[in-house]
C-alpha cells in the first residue's frame, strides 16, 4: 500500500482554516499521562498518524484509552503492567523514547526500541542518557538489542546542564524529574511552546515545574501526581506550514486558533519577503502577491527561526525574485528534499557540508513524480505542488500524515486541487 498525493496546480489559496493541536506537545503529553494515578482527559489531539502510534502504545502497555470525541480522549494507566513499549510502533516516531523517563519514574524499569523519526541526521540521544543517569537511573542502549534499558530503585533530584538545549533531552529528564525525590534544575533548557505545554501538563496533574519557556527550569519532585483534564496548545508548525502556503499561492487566508506569539520569527520573515500578516486574537491573515524579495534564513532554537519550518519556507523562496540563503544549523542533512524540487524547475544548490542551500527564485514551477523524504520535506513539495503548472504527484506521503492532520481536506477547503490517494502496489 502506498499512499500519493496528487495537487493540481498553480492556485490560490482562500478562505479560513483551523489549526489542530501540537503534534510535538501530543507525543510528550500522551506518555506523560502514565505519571498520574487516575483519569486524564486530553482535548485537541491532532488526529494524525503518530498521535494513533502513541495511544496504541498506552493501550498496549495496559491502560485504558477511549476517544470521547475525534480530538479528545479519556486515558487512564493505572492498569499498566508492563514496561516494554512494541518495537514497531517505536521505530515510527522521535518522541517513543518518551517512554522511558515515565515508565522509570513509575515502575522502575524501562525497554524500549531506539526512536525512530525522520532521517534529518545522526539524532543521537546522548543528552537523555546524560540527564537520566544525573537522576539516579541506570539507562544503558543494548549492544545486542539496539534497545534502551534502563531501571532504577528510585530517582533523586539533581543538577543537570545539557550541552545541547535538545527539546527530547528537556522532556525526558523533566519527566523523570517530576518523579524524584528533592529538587532538580535543567539548565540550558529547550524554550520551544511544546516544552511549556509539556511543564502546564505536568503542573496540572501536582507537578511543581517552573521555569519552562526560560533556559533553567527548577522540578520539585516526588509530589503526588492526579488525573486532570488538559487542551494541547495549537501546532506551531501547521500553522507556519499554512502562513507559508497561502503566502506561496499569492493567496489570501485566515488561519484560526493559532498562538502569533509562537510565530513571530517566521511572520518577521515572511514580512522581510513582502508578505503581508496581521495578527488578531487567535488569528492570523495572510495575504501576498507574486513579487517577493529573497530573504537569508537561519534555522535555530525557539524563539528563532524553526528548523521544522526551513523545508517549507525553502519551497515558498523557490519563485522569490533573487537569490535566497538558507543556514539549517540545528540538523546535519535536512536538504536532502531539494532534489525533489528541482525535479519541478526549481533552483536549489546545496553546500558539500549540507549544512546551506542557496535558493535561485525562478518564474515558475513545473509539476513532476517526486518523492517525500520526511515530514516536512513532504510539506514543502505539497506547497511546490500548489506553486507549480500541472500535476504533481508526491509518493511517501505516509510522512505527511504522521504529522498533519487532514491536510488534503483543510487544503481543499482552501480552493486547493488536491487529493490523498492510496495505491495497491
Ligand atoms: C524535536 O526533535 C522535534 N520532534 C523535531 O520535530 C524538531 O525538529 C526538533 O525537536 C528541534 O526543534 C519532536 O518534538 C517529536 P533535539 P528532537 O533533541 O527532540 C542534537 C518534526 O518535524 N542532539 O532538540 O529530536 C540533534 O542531533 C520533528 O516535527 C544531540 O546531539 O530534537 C539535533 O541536531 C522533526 N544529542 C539537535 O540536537 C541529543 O541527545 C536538536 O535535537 C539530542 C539532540
Amino acid at each position: 500500500m502506498r499512499q500519493i498525493m496528487k495537487i493540481t496546480g498553480p492556485c490560490r489559496l482562500s478562505g479560513t482554516v483551523r489549526i489542530s493541536g501540537s503534534k510535538n506537545a501530543s507525543a510528550a503529553i500522551i506518555p506523560a499521562t502514565i505519571l498520574a494515578k487516575g483519569e486524564c482527559i486530553l482535548e485537541n489531539l491532532p488526529d494524525n498518524n503518530d498521535t494513533e502510534a502513541m495511544l496504541d502504545t498506552l493501550r498496549y502497555l495496559g491502560a485504558s484509552v477511549t476517544k470521547l470525541e475525534s480530538s479528545r480522549v479519556s486515558i487512564d494507566t493505572s492498569t499498566i503492567d508492563r514496561c516494554d513499549p512494541p518495537d514497531r510502533l517505536m521505530s515510527i516516531m522521535r518522541a517513543s523514547y518518551y517512554f522511558v523517563p515515565v515508565l522509570l519514574g513509575t515502575k522502575g524499569k524501562a525497554e524500549v526500541a531506539m526512536p525512530g523519526g525522520c532521517n534529518i541526521g545522526p539524532r543521537p540521544i546522548d543528552q537523555t542518557l546524560k540527564g537520566l543517569r544525573l537522576l539516579g537511573a541506570n539507562v544503558y542502549v543494548d549492544d545486542v538489542t539496539g534497545k534502551i534499558m534502563g531501571s532504577c530503585d528510585h530517582l533523586t533530584g539533581a543538577d543537570v546542564y545539557f550541552d545541547i538545549p535538545s527539546v527530547g533531552a528537556t522532556a525526558n529528564t523533566m519527566m523523570a524529574a517530576v518523579m524524584a525525590s528533592g529538587r532538580t534544575t535543567l539548565h540550558n533548557a529547550a524554550k520551544e511552546p511544546h516544552i511549556v505545554d509539556l511543564a502546564n501538563f505536568l503542573c496540572a496533574m501536582g507537578a511543581r515545574v517552573l521555569g519552562a519557556g526560560t533556559d533553567i527550569i527548577r522540578i520539585t519532585g516526588g509530589r503526588p501526581m492526579h488525573g486532570t483534564s488538559y487542551a494541547i496548545i495549537p501546532d506551531q508548525i501547521e500553522t507556519g506550514t499554512y502562513m507559508i502556503a497561502a503566502a506561496a499561492t499569492q493567496g489570501d487566508v485566515t488561519i484560526e486558533g493559532v498562538i502569533p506569539l509562537h510565530m513571530e520569527a517566521l511572520t518577521a520573515k515572511l514580512l522581510e519577503m513582502g508578505v503581508s500578516v496581521t495578527t488578531k486574537d487567535d488569528t492570523i491573515h495572510i495575504s501576498s502577491g507574486r513579487s517577493l524579495r529573497p530573504v537569508e534564513v537561519k534555522t535555530q532554537v525557539y524563539p528563532g527561526f524553526p528548523t521544522d519550518l526551513q523545508q517549507p519556507l525553502t519551497a515558498l523562496l523557490t519563485m522569490a525574485n533573487g537569490t535566497s540563503s538558507v543556514y539549517e544549523q540545528i540538523f546535519e542533512n535536512r536538504f536532502r528534499f531539494t532534489a525533489e524540487l528541482n525535479k519541478m524547475g526549481a533552483d536549489i544548490t546545496v553546500s558539500e557540508n549540507n549544512r546551506i542551500a542557496k535558493v535561485n527564485g525562478v518564474e515558475a514551477l513545473h509539476a513532476a513524480d517526486i518523492m517525500a523524504t520526511d515530514l516536512r520535506a513532504g510539506a514543502a513539495m505539497v506547497i511546490a505542488g500548489l506553486m507549480a503548472q500541472g500535476t504533481t504527484r508526491i509518493d511517501g506521503c505516509h510522512y505527511i500524515l504522521r504529522g498533519y492532520e487532514r491536510m488534503d481536506e483543510k487544503l481543499r477547503a482552501l480552493n486547493a486541487d488536491i487529493e490523498c490517494i492510496t495505491t495497491e502496489d
